[in-house]
């Protein structure tokens, strides 16, 4: 299957990743071959969103084995280099899940483990395209044939998976059945990942949309302005509470204040059960350069100390209904991914 835009691939030598640090400026791809600069791109970003890091460090696995290869590591330096691209970044546990999906296979070489990994990557835009199908059906049913009027925070794009994409991946089948009057797309501070990415894939997608600051989304929400917001999660625990980026527990809070549905949209590789609820996922806290400076200018009274944590927890009850690849459940109904879980078992 072909996403329209491939954030990752593998290229026979290496990882080949979309630098997302340069977008919409420069669309440019950089071929990653050996561990420090893989653990360099994912703690900067270049690849970012937490279905793109899970294949990201399946991948990586690859290159940490053909690199131990070339430079003749014993199994211990192998497994310290994937245990550091495993850690690189805390919150989004696709990371980790990405890593020991194909960890059991290391001893059985690279070629085992790229198989398993392209196949990962596969999987989540097939994953991604389900997710679409099921969260364009659920707003279908509950709001009708009019074209709706979407917010969404941070990006959940095709950047931010294999492709295709999560929340996007939604907005991209209603786009595709008419169904999309217009996106308010987060400007999502510090990194900007909405006002550069989101509106850099809402631009290609052909879908009329806002960039309005972080701040204007309750105001936007509260004015009657929207009819659902749609985000991703980087950690789902097994209660229901999500992790994504810092700001959406704000819109979680205005859609219920509106009264509105607050969805998240993610494949079953971002719920985590072994984590049972919101307050025990690490939050990444990020450098305090990131919002005491603007494009490296200062612009904080030197000596200011900076709180610059990259995600928030939304409770399960705000979440009206978490969209995964094989239907919908809806946590603020008391529906959890523990029980959900459990019955696939069953079933
Ligand atoms: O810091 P980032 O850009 O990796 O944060 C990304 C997000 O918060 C996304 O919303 C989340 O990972 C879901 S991506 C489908």
């Amino acid at each position: 299957m072909t996403p329209d835009i491939a954030p990752i691939a593998w290229t026979g030598d290496s990882l080949r990743l979309i630098d997302q640090t340069l977008l919409p400026a420069r669309l440019e791809y950089r071929d990653v071959a050996d561990v420090d600069d893989l653990v360099d791109a994912i703690k900067r970003l270049v690849v970012r969103g937490a279905p793109a890091l899970g294949v990201a460090g399946a991948l990586g696995v690859v290159v940490a084995l053909r690199q131990a290869d070339r430079e003749s590591w014993d199994a211990t330096t192998r497994d310290a280099a994937i245990a550091r691209i495993r850690e690189a970044r805390p919150t989004a546990v696709n990371l980790a899940a990405g890593v020991d999906r194909v960890r059991p296979l290391v001893d059985e070489g690279a070629d085992a483990v790229l198989a398993e990994a392209l196949a990962f990557l596969d999987e989540d835009v097939r994953g991604n395209r389900a997710i679409g199908r099921h969260g364009a059906a659920w707003l279908t049913a509950r709001t009708g044939d009019r074209p709706l009027r979407l917010l969404t925070h941070c990006n959940a794009g095709a950047l931010a998976t294999a492709g295709w994409g999560t929340a996007l991946g939604v907005v991209r089948e209603l786009h595709a059945r008419d169904r999309v009057e217009t996106v308010y797309a987060d400007e999502t501070r510090p990194l900007l990942q909405g006002s550069r990415l989101t509106a850099w894939e809402l631009e290609q997608m052909g879908v009329p949309y806002y960039v309005q600051p972080d701040g204007a989304a309750a105001g936007t929400i509260l004015g009657g302005h929207v009819d659902a917001a749609i985000v991703g999660a980087d950690r789902v625990a097994a209660n229901g509470d999500t992790a994504n980026k810092v700001g959406t527990l704000a819109v979680a809070l205005a859609c219920a204040a509106a009264g509105i549905p607050f969805l998240v949209a993610a494949p079953w590789s971002t719920v985590d059960l072994a984590t049972p609820d919101g307050a025990r996922i690490p939050i990444e806290q990020r450098a305090p350069a990131e919002i005491l400076a603007n494009g490296g200018t200062p612009v904080a009274p030197p000596g200011a100390r900076a709180h610059n944590p990259a995600f928030d927890v939304t409770p399960a009850r705000l979440v009206t209904a978490l969209i995964t690849e094989t239907g919908v459940l809806e946590p603020a109904r008391g529906r959890t991914p523990a029980e959900e879980a459990a019955e696939k078992r069953e079933r």
